[in-house]
Order: C-alpha cells, then sequence, then structure tokens
C-alpha cells in the first residue's frame, strides 16, 4: 500500500502520464503539480471531446482528487485562468477542488517576451523552448527577484517589485526590439485583476499536503516533462529550467524527501523529442516517420512535429536509476505493431566510458549500439491481458526490463482507458 506516488517521464517528455493519472485515479485524494509550468500539455478526451491543459494536473478532471499547483511550479495567471475557463465548461467549478501555493512564482509577460525573443536571435545554441516564459522566470526565482501569488495582494510592494523588474527586462527587451517595452502601470493594474480573481485558489500547500499524509490518504505527485529535460540531471542545456525529476517533489511540492513510498516511471516503447538537443537513437529514415505517424508524434503545447527514433535502454537505466524507479508504466507498445525488426540501444560506443556519458549527458561522439529484436505482426493494439500478448512483444517487455533495471508494471496499448495492462497495480 503507498500512500505517496510519483509519477514521473523517463525520456524527453510526452510519455503519456495523463493515460497512467486515468488508470490510478479512482484510489487518488490528491495529486500535486511541483515544477514546470505551461510548458507542459496532457490531452484529455472528456465527454468525448478533446481538451488540453497545460497547467493544471492531468488529475482534474476526475472529480475525487484535490488538486494543488506547488510552489516549484512557475505560474502564468492569464493560462490558469483560460483552463479554469475550460474546466469550467466541461468538469464544473474548480473552487473547492484547486489551490494554488501562495508561495509560487508568476509568470510575467515580459518572462514570456524575453523568452521569444532570445530563441529568436540566439545565434549559437538554440534550445527550441516552448516560448513561454519559462526560463526567465526560474531565472528570476533564483535571482530571488520573482513576484510570488502573495505579492498580489500587498499592492504597494508589488508595485516596487514590478518596477525593479522592469528595470531589467525592459533594458533587455530594449537590446532586441524597442517597441515591445511594458508599461509599469498598465502591468501592475492588470496584475492586481487577476490578484481579485485568482483569491479563491491561493492556499497553503504544505499545511494541506501534510493533512492528506497524516489522514493516510493517497497523493500523487504529477511530474511534468521527462528526467532527461532535467536543468540539473538532464541533456544541459538543452533542458527544461526546473528539476523534473524525483529531487524536485520536496522542494517543489513542499513534503519530506523521505515521504515518496513508490516512483512510478513511465516510458514510451520508443523515444521522441520536442525541440534542439542530443538524441543519440534518432531516425531520420522511414521508420522515424513510421512512428511519428503512427504515435500522432506531435508536441501538444507547440504543434511541433516530435523527433522520433529507437529505444534508448542506456538512458532509461540511467534514469531508472536516478529516480529510484519501483515500477514502469510502458507506453504505445501498439505503435510498434508491424515493424519487421525492432531495436533497443544497448550501449554507446564512444572514447568516454559509460559512467562519464552519464555524467554529462552531452551525448557527443557516440555510437548507439544496438540489440536487433523480431518485430511482431500479430497487434498488441486494445490487448487488455498481459497473456494475450504475442510472445515477441513479451520478448520485447522482457528485455526492456532486463536492461534498464525495473519491472513493468503496466502496459499502455492504445488511447482509449481500457488499452491497458495491469500486471502489478501500484497502490
Ligand atoms: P522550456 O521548458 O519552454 O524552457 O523549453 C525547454 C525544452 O524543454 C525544449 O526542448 C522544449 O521543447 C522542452 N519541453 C518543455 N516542456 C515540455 C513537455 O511538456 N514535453 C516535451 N518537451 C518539453
Amino acid at each position: 500500500m503507498s500512500n505517496s506516488i510519483s509519477l514521473l517521464g523517463l525520456q524527453w517528455g510526452d510519455e503519456g502520464k495523463g493515460k497512467v493519472v486515468d488508470l490510478l485515479s479512482k484510489d487518488i485524494d490528491a495529486a500535486v503539480r511541483y515544477q514546470g509550468g505551461h510548458n507542459a500539455g496532457h490531452t484529455l478526451i472528456i465527454d468525448g471531446k478533446e481538451v488540453v491543459f497545460h497547467l493544471l494536473p492531468s488529475s482534474i478532471c476526475h472529480k475525487n482528487i484535490k488538486c494543488f499547483l506547488g510552489r516549484g511550479v512557475v505560474i502564468s495567471l492569464e493560462a490558469l485562468f483560460s483552463e479554469i475557463d475550460d474546466a469550467f465548461e466541461f468538469i464544473g467549478d474548480l473552487k473547492d477542488r484547486l489551490v494554488v501555493s501562495n508561495a509560487a512564482c508568476l509568470i510575467q509577460p515580459y518572462h514570456k517576451k524575453i523568452d521569444q525573443l532570445r530563441e529568436r536571435s540566439r545565434s549559437g545554441t538554440k534550445i527550441g523552448t516552448t516560448g513561454r516564459g519559462i526560463g526567465p522566470a526560474y531565472e528570476d526565482r533564483v535571482g530571488r527577484r520573482s513576484i510570488r501569488v502573495a505579492d498580489l495582494y500587498d499592492p504597494n510592494a508589488l508595485k516596487v517589485k514590478l518596477e525593479e523588474a522592469l528595470d531589467i527586462y525592459n533594458f533587455l527587451i530594449k537590446r532586441h526590439d524597442e517597441d515591445q517595452q511594458e508599461d509599469l502601470n498598465e502591468l501592475l493594474d492588470e496584475n492586481l485583476k487577476q490578484a481579485e480573481r485568482l483569491k479563491p485558489f491561493v492556499g497553503n500547500v504544505i499545511a494541506e499536503l501534510k493533512a492528506f499524509q497524516e489522514s493516510n490518504k493517497t497523493i500523487l505527485f504529477e511530474g511534468a516533462q521527462g528526467a532527461l529535460l532535467d536543468y540539473s540531471l538532464g541533456t544541459y542545456p538543452f533542458v527544461t529550467s526546473s528539476n523534473s525529476s524525483l529531487g524536485g517533489i520536496a522542494s517543489g511540492a513542499g513534503v519530506s524527501a523521505t515521504s515518496i513510498d513508490y516512483s512510478l516511471g513511465i516510458c514510451k516503447a520508443y523515444t521522441t523529442r520536442v525541440g534542439e538537443g542530443p538524441f543519440p537513437t534518432e531516425l531520420n529514415d522511414e521508420i522515424g516517420s513510421y512512428l511519428a505517424e503512427k504515435g500522432g508524434e506531435v508536441g501538444a503545447t507547440t504543434g511541433r512535429p516530435r523527433r522520433c527514433g529507437w529505444l534508448d535502454a542506456v538512458l532509461l537505466s540511467h534514469t531508472v536509476y536516478l529516480n529510484g524507479i519501483n515500477g514502469i508504466c510502458l507506453t504505445k507498445i501498439d505503435v510498434l505493431d508491424g515493424l519487421e525488426k525492432i531495436k533497443i540501444c544497448s550501449d554507446y560506443s564512444s572514447s568516454l566510458s559509460r559512467e562519464d556519458i552519464l555524467e554529462s549527458l552531452a551525448l557527443n561522439d557516440i555510437e548507439p549500439q544496438y540489440i536487433e529484436l523480431e518485430g511482431w505482426q500479430e497487434p498488441t493494439a486494445g490487448v487488455q491481458r498481459f497473456e494475450d500478448l504475442n510472445d515477441k512483444a513479451i520478448d520485447f517487455i522482457a528485455k526492456v526490463e532486463e536492461l534498464c533495471g525495473a519491472p513493468i508494471v503496466m502496459i499502455s496499448t492504445g488511447p482509449r482507458r481500457e488499452d491497458a495492462i495491469i500486471r502489478k497495480y501500484p497502490l
């Protein structure tokens, strides 16, 4: 029996966390987002309609789950209100179900502007960000000059903070494009207007989560992005600006680092990546296009096509280790149906040792070494019992487990809720 469970992407994001939340939802009392912002994207089907949330946790569409945005999340109030409006239409009023930490940092319009201007002008290292101001907002957080939710309710202090911020940002913006300067009074008015609307949702996340823990209720810590995008442990500098690994939970939610009872990882049966950065097993051939098309691999936030490639078990075993993974949910195995051969990267050839490659994750000058498995023609799509999988798919699953060092406890075999095999229920 696990009371606190974390759900973490083990690759570069987009592993399909929403589906897993669906499968666990009946046993979850509270769900917490603790890092990232509206750079994430989960597509949910509610009453047959497609809704995309970026900031709210996937758990929001389950009425029995109370949802929290912890202090580690950077919040665009514009994005939040637009999602609350969508939720109102499809799910209902969130007033008693959503709590936003009064210590969370806000994304201001100047963060978004500078993110986009930098990406456009960057001559050397283009990161391929989502352009939503995530990086600059986290820079301010570390730089101890963020405007936090609580600051919205002290207009005088808010004005001073905005003035200080514009001192920096208008200078930076001017260097790129003079027309886009921000006006202090307009910005202050907008913040104060948003403050009113936010008020019913503002709360004390630490105290509420503590109460859930003390009454043995089940809390899900919903990761966003993936472990390889973690700014400390990922493929730096091609990363997001938060700790998307297990380590981000304690500081981003406000719980003890020892309070996670079960660490559930999620990975695709192949690999995808959006944005720039190294990707050793990337396929720029017809198999890559096949995976992209069959897997519907288009970014939910930016609409950009995702880069596709074989499963990389070297990286997977590393993220399994770093995140103390107790069990894995393997998603999109059905996308591999019909391929003649399937490859899994089991090693790299390089002048560096494997340990040194994983320490830096620069992933330069390496050549992936593959194990080649027979593909299967009998579909896994829609299979709901492990015994009903064909032998070749079972061999593939066993090989992934052997290479990455963690059991595969759930397998997703298609987009519908019922397209899933549960071998060992984590809760
Ligand atoms: P940022 O998070 O907007 O700063 O973007 C930094 C990098 O993280 C870019 O490569 C983005 O494409 C990637 N990224 C951010 N959020 C997600 C996500 O939810 N899924 C996949 N990639 C993401």
